[in-house]
């Protein structure tokens, strides 16, 4: 079983597994991250064998600082501002490769652009002192509901991997917004922990959506984030073999007698939402009801990442690709 040791203890023990070849579990701001030296071919294998992730699916790299960014990719000018804005954080942003930047192809599945992203807190640091870049994907097992505690990475994962660093529960909640500039223009590719109307706010450029084709389209599996249980979504009634999933003062009929009942946040605060879909998600799907019914969220704010997390969440599960 897993090791978890507190972010106060971990750093000597984490660095020795990076540098070996291993991975290891760590906390950002957004969910828990799976996490192996971007440059070692092996750790980078080991995350996918890990999480049973198929291979064409590219992952982000983590970074320490602008110098480290500016060495593995090339920026453009809008990309440049985009990070002066909002890193560290809980923006990704997809850049033309650096050629000869030592970065394990497996990372970008033999892409040439690459993912990345400068994360606050204890990743921050540990990147810093390993001087290298970490790959990381969400903490969980492929197609399953990413990890915001380190107790839900170790239920996941613990029989898989050696170590977890426990910084409690991440204050985001949701993965990054993943961008792209292209031309004078940026596209999302992933709604997540920045809101497009507060990228939009940043830069004065407007988002554009979809037209992505493939690996562009991040999580591409339509069902992804998906708990045991089924989903369903905009509910006004549930079922007594239902477990609700509530917003704001709404209530759908029947409530009362649905087989669990978490509201995401009373206030309809999306923030507060955000940070607790995941572990609610979790909670619910251990009541054992047969399906989850949630409550409608607004497509505002940190609400399109929600929306999309939860959409994917009740896609059908049958096109799940297992890991080659
Ligand atoms: O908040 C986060 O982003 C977390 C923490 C651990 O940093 N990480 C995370 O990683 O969510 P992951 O692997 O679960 O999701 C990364 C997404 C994938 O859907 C992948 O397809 C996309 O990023 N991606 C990676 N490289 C890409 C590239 N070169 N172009 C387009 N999408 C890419
Ligand atoms: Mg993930």
């Amino acid at each position: 079983m897993a090791e978890i040791l507190a972010v106060d203890e971990a750093l000597e023990r984490a660095l020795a597994l990076l540098r070996g070849g291993d991975v290891v579990a760590i906390p950002t701001e957004t969910v828990y991250g799976l996490a192996a030296d971007a440059t070692n071919g092996i750790g980078v294998a080991r995350i996918f064998e890990a999480k049973g992730r198929p291979r064409f699916n590219p992952l982000i790299a983590h970074v320490a600082d602008m110098a480290m960014a500016e060495r593995i990719a090339i920026f453009d000018p809008l990309s440049r501002r985009l990070a002066q804005s909002f890193w560290p954080g809980p923006l990704t942003l997809v850049l033309p490769q650096r050629p000869g930047n030592g970065i394990h192809p497996l990372v970008t599945a033999g892409l040439d652009t690459i993912a990345l992203r400068m994360p606050r807190g204890f990743g921050g640091d540990l990147i810093a002192r390993l001087g290298r870049p970490l790959a990381a994907p969400s903490a969980n097992s492929s197609g399953k509901i990413s990890a915001t505690t380190a107790q839900a990475v170790a239920a996941d994962l613990g029989t898989r991997i050696k170590l977890v660093v426990d910084a409690g529960a991440t204050p985001v909640g949701l993965e990054s917004t993943i961008v792209k500039a292209e031309g004078a223009g940026v596209r999302l590719l992933r709604p997540g922990g920045v809101s497009a109307e507060e990228i939009e706010a940043a830069i004065g450029v407007k988002l554009f959506r979809g037209g992505a084709a493939g690996i562009e389209a991040p999580g591409m599996l339509a069902s992804h984030y998906a708990p045991g249980a089924g989903v369903r979504l905009n509910a006004g009634t549930v079922g007594k073999d239902e477990a609700l999933l509530g917003f704001g003062r709404q209530r759908a009929e029947g409530w009362r007698d649905a087989a669990a009942f978490l509201n995401l946040s009373e206030t309809g605060d999306l923030r507060e939402a955000a940070g607790n879909l995941f572990a609610y998600m979790q909670e619910l799907d251990r009541s054992g009801a047969r399906t989850i019914a949630v409550e409608t969220i607004p497509f505002d704010g940190l609400g399109e990442a929600i929306n999309d997390r939860l959409s994917r969440a009740a896609a059908p599960r049958d096109n799940v690709q297992p890991a080659p």
